[in-house]
């Protein structure tokens, strides 16, 4: 470091402003080739950073990134950088510039310019950042048309927020080559006025004469949770069932009543049958005496 600084206080004289370099750079006088490293790929909210495909650093006279016209950041080896990008960070290394919070509007073609000292050649690179934003889980609901409790069909929409650039939504039931499937329609909406992002849903109609189906979504490599649509009505089914539940009940019930009762019969005719054997012995011995007494 040492060294460079001594050779950068040697060439010092000759350094432009740098702003009127960055206006005056437009086409550059060397380009760099193009190579696999020059495409980023960030996230929002995520952070990305780039090289600039310097091969002697101590021997960096400037460096700086722009887009387009804009400014993003830099080095001057003799002077102190001003009006850098706020998410930005010149690595100290002065090669790397790290940016942090990624948005949309942050995607695009950027331009590395370099110059060694002691030359008067300004080496331009372009690196070109794709921003993505992942799509939320799908979320899915049903809208299901009852005709005297037994569901026609149903509606199934699917839906997911705030992702870019769009996605096919894709669905998965076992019906979805069958005449009951209504192949869906889908649309697509910026989530919000401010930003590239998109809201996507995709609706589809299902038969219900078939039965029950189950359905789930994707976005990508994300699915939905699975609902089951055109179920047998539940109301109904639970109704009947107890009402034979109640009947069964009822049925059991006035058995065991009857049989008590029978029971209390049988046991009151043995119980008088008894008392007219004991009667008819008496009578007997009654009798015996009576012959006895004669
Ligand atoms: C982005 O960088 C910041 C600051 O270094 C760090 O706190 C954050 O975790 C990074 N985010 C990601 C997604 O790497
Ligand atoms: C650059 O900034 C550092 C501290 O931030 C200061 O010490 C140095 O004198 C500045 N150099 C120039 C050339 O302005
Ligand atoms: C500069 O710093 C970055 C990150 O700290 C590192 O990946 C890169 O290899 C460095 N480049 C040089 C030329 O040292
Ligand atoms: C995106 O981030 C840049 C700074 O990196 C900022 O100037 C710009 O306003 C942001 N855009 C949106 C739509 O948030
Ligand atoms: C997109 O989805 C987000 C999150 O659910 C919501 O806040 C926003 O209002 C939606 N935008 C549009 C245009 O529907
Ligand atoms: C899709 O839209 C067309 C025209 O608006 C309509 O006729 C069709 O029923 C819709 N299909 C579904 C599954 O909603
Ligand atoms: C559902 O399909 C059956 C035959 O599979 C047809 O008779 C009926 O009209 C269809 N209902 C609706 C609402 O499309
Ligand atoms: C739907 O899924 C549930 C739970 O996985 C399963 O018990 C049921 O048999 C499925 N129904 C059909 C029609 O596939
Ligand atoms: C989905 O795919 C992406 C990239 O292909 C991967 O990074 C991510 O981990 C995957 N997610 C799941 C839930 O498999």
């Amino acid at each position: 470091m040492k060294a460079s600084r001594w050779l950068c206080s040697l060439w010092e004289p000759r350094v432009f402003n740098l702003l009127v370099l960055v206006l005056i750079v437009t086409k550059p006088v060397n380009v760099a080739e193009s190579s696999p490293r020059n495409y980023y790929e960030g996230v929002v909210g995520g952070n990305v950073t780039f090289y600039c495909p310097v091969g002697n650093p101590e021997k960096l006279d400037l460096l700086y990134l722009q887009k387009g016209q804009t400014f993003i950041n830099g080095y001057h080896c003799s002077n102190n950088i001003t009006g850098t990008w706020p998410n930005t960070i010149m690595d100290l290394n002065h090669t790397a510039i790290h940016m942090f919070g990624l948005n949309l509007s942050n995607a695009g073609e950027y331009e590395c310019h370099f110059r060694y000292l002691g030359s008067k050649d300004i080496t331009s690179v372009k690196l070109h950042l794709m921003v993505t934003a992942p799509f939320g889980k799908p979320s899915i609901t049903k809208t299901c048309k009852d005709n005297h409790n037994v569901q026609e069909g149903c509606y199934v929409t699917c839906a997911s927020h705030n992702g870019y650039p769009s996605q096919k939504i894709t669905w998965k039931t076992a019906h979805v080559n069958s005449p009951t499937w209504k192949q869906p329609n889908n649309s697509e909406v910026l989530s919000s006025p401010t930003n590239k992002m998109l809201n996507i849903s995709s609706t589809a109609y299902i038969n219900c004469s078939s039965g029950e189906v189950n359905v789930s979504c994707s976005v990508g490599n994300i699915t939905s949770d699975v609902i089951s649509v055109c179920d047998p009505p539940p109301r109904t089914t639970n109704n009947v069932l107890v009402i034979v539940a109640v009947v069964i009940i009822l049925g059991i019930s006035v058995g065991i009543a009857l049989l008590c009762l029978i029971m209390k019969k049988r046991k009151r005719g043995a119980a008088s049958a008894t008392v007219n054997d004991n009667l008819s012995e008496v009578v007997a011995l009654n009798g015996e005496g009576m012959e006895e007494a004669p």
